[in-house]
């Protein structure tokens, strides 16, 4: 759907009359609202230049539409998503409704999902099943599917024929558009369903309900280009899209003036930040090195590309401070060869003088990873190949998972003569690498002191607190309830495989 079809559209909507009852023909209404995904049109990528807009507002009609309503939103999948639960949270209490956590008085529930791999989508499948029955108790509750797997057009022909009971599937472009299809959902009969297969554009002052006062995401910028053979994201989030580096330097300086303590900029290919700017050349380490001027303890960022990661951003992440000393670079092969299948435009050896140049401007920097096993054909050698980098780099952590084909994507499409049970076999023998080197990295803290920023109490004990150091390195203690949202010196005692213990050494360092 182009703009011009959109407005269209959008016109005949406001048009309507907003009683359920109306005797108006909703079949022709349904055929103009309906926009489904397609794979295809997500791949073609246009040449049309992003646009900004500072214009979104609650529309008169809707004001009232939460009076007396409550929302729910369940959130599945990477960060981008929860993020994108907050904008959403945000526009559903700018309509007036409230928040609650009881599906049994919730008014609408909103399934946020994640396309990543067939997991994900069984998750949200078997969630469904659940909601089927709550429904059939509740039939004016009004349950919506948004996020990756909306993108998807299997996924949404098979809600449409499964199940009919869901009122409204929105894709991830569509967000900006939840007043209007809560309204188009309440009039119709029908499923409403809108899906935008590609979008450039970027709504700068959505409304945002953030998750805690502690930590804060930043979206820095949209979608991926990449491309890489086994993954669904750059069909499901669209083109590459920089947010102005003025509007990003606003919003975290927002944040630290509201006493936040963390900055995570999110961004699918956070490498590639700036490239899509025709008007000036301005990259992330740029981004970078102002935003590490602004007053707030902790600057992150996620996720990384090893192919667009520069020696601008080296030398600014040199610089320290407020910086943090963890890098997320996900490798996914240590085999060149599977490195080439999967389209991931650099090979071993690239890779590794990357963590040598990394290593040398950073020296105390710790470094995580994603890795896929059993991508298809993938051989015994190649797999020891990723084994093997595994051990030369020495990672703090990682994400290991095994391949799941992604209808639509290259991969999918591969012949492929690996058997689950030796994926299987070959994930365990890497997470054994994963977990051992893991313990060794946690022992190295064994009696030092850290900064911990205190996230609340331990899940497991509240006399117990649990906060991360900038190596995102879980750490519990004993201490003062009033250190929650507070950095504190802790020394560690004790070292697990996935935790530290210690004890805090003195009163809270930064008051805010
Ligand atoms: N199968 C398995 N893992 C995948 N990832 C992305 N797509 C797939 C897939 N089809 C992993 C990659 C990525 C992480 C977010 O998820 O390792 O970095
Ligand atoms: Fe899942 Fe990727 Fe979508 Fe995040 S962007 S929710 S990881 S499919």
């Amino acid at each position: 759907m182009n703009e011009k079809q959109r407005t269209e559209s959008q016109q005949v909507k406001e048009s309507r009359p907003t009683d359920k009852k109306s005797e108006k023909d909703y079949s022709k209404y349904f055929e103009k609202t309906y926009a489904a995904p397609s794979l295809k049109d997500a791949k073609r990528r246009g040449k049309e230049a992003v646009q900004y807009h500072n214009d979104f507002s609650i529309s008169e009609q809707f004001r009232d539409m939460g009076k007396g309503r409550k929302f729910l939103i369940r959130t599945y999948g990477c960060q981008m998503n929860e993020h994108d639960t907050e904008v959403m949270a945000g526009i559903f209490m700018a309509l007036g409704y409230e928040p609650t956590t009881d599906v049994k008085e919730t008014n609408v529930i909103l399934l946020n999902t994640c396309a990543i791999r067939e997991n994900a989508e069984n998750k949200v499948f078997g969630e469904l099943g659940h909601l089927k029955a709550l429904k059939r108790e509740n039939p004016d509750l009004l349950i919506g599917v948004c996020g990756c797997m909306s993108q998807e057009e299997s996924v949404v022909n098979r809600i449409l024929q499964k199940h009919q009971f869901v009122d409204m599937i929105f894709g991830t472009h569509n967000i900006h558009r939840l007043p209007n299809i809560l309204q188009d959902a309440y009039m119709s009969k029908e499923m409403v369903v809108e899906v935008w297969s590609k979008e450039g554009d970027i709504i700068e002052n959505l409304p945002k309900v953030r998750k805690g006062n502690i930590k804060g995401w930043v979206n820095i910028m949209y979608g991926c280009d990449k491309f890489c053979t086994y993954c669904i994201v750059p069909f499901t989030r669209g083109k590459e899209r920089s947010r102005r580096p003025e509007d990003i330097i606003q919003e975290v300086r927002h944040l630290a003036a509201q006493g936040y303590q963390e900055v995570t900029l999110l961004g699918q290919n956070v490498n590639a930040y700036g490239k899509d700017f025709t008007d000036m050349k301005y990259g992330l380490g740029d981004l970078m090195d102002e935003i590490r001027k602004i007053d707030i303890p902790r600057i992150r960022f996620t996720t990384s590309h090893p192919r667009d990661f520069d020696d601008r951003l080296i030398e600014v992440l040199a610089k320290g401070g407020n910086l943090v000393d963890h890098i997320h670079l996900p490798v996914q092969s240590g085999s060149s060869e599977v490195l080439k299948i999967m389209a991931r435009k650099y090979n071993r050896e690239q890779y590794l003088e990357l963590v040598r140049k990394i290593k040398a401007a950073i020296p105390n920097v710790s470094l995580t990873t994603d890795i896929i096993v059993g991508y298809p054909n993938e051989t015994e050698e190649q797999f020891e190949e990723t084994l093997s980098l595994y051990k030369e780099v020495g990672y703090d952590a990682a994400y290991t998972f095994i391949y799941s084909p992604r209808e639509g994507t290259p991969a999918a499409k591969m012949v492929d003569n690996v058997p689950m049970s030796v994926k299987k076999e070959r994930l365990q023998r890497l997470n054994a690498v994963v977990n051992e080197i893991s313990a060794q990295k946690m022992l190295e803290h064994k009696g030092q002191i850290v900064d911990v920023l205190v996230e609340g109490e331990s899940k497991n004990n509240p006399d117990v607190l649990a906060g991360y150091t900038t190596k995102s390195k879980l750490v519990n203690f004993v201490g003062p309830k009033s250190a929650i949202g507070q950095i504190v010196k802790v020394r560690i005692t004790d070292a697990k495989t996935w935790s530290l213990n210690g004890e805090m050494v003195d009163q809270i360092i930064e008051v805010k």
